[in-house]
């Protein structure tokens, strides 16, 4: 592995272990996600209702339900071959890997899938860990494993 990925991967690690310490908060990640994120997704419910962002935005996928699910795998969506394979590898979204793919997605499927030509479709980057978490913490309430998280996260004190 050549030394620079190791260097990244050390980072990675880094972020992770920051990231599980930290706590979004909900408001400043609704606002990184209107500023962010809304130009091109959107969270709509399976009632059609549209919990945030835009109506008919569709350059990426529905984040409703995004935890939990298989990454890849909206109904309908054109995903980047590298996003279905690193989902049927096993990749399933959970806030703790949700921070790296947000801060450096093209990265994040390379190490994923141990391949240096993996690409995303996703050309857009958090700049930084915090307002990552933000979004993350956001992003949950339109997820129900948000509840079971912090439900462990309680039981673990
Ligand atoms: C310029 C458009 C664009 C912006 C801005 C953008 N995304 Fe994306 N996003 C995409 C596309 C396109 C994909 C599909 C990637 C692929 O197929 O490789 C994607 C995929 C994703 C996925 C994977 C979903 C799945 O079903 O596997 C998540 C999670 C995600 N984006 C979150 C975000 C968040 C959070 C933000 C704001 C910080 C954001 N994106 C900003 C276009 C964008």
């Amino acid at each position: 592995m050549p030394q620079t990925t190791r260097v990244i991967l050390g980072a990675f690690a880094l972020s992770m272990a920051g990231f599980a310490a930290q706590a979004g908060d909900i408001e400043a990640g609704a606002a990184a996600f209107a500023s962010q994120c809304q130009n091109c997704h959107n969270v709509t419910d399976s009632d059609g209702e549209v919990l945030a962002g835009r109506p008919n935005v569709r350059t990426g996928p529905n984040l409703y339900g995004v935890f939990g699910r298989q990454a890849g795998t909206y109904d309908g969506f054109r995903y980047g071959a590298s996003l279905v394979e690193a989902g049927e590898a096993g990749l399933e979204w959970t806030p703790d890997n949700m921070t790296p793919y947000l801060l450096d997605p093209v990265s994040f499927l390379r190490e994923t899938l141990d391949n240096n030509r993996a690409r995303s479709q996703m050309s857009f980057r958090v700049r930084d860990e915090g307002t990552a978490a933000d979004i993350i913490a956001f992003l949950t309430q339109f997820s129900d494993v948000a509840e079971d998280e912090d439900a462990e996260a309680a039981a673990e004190g």
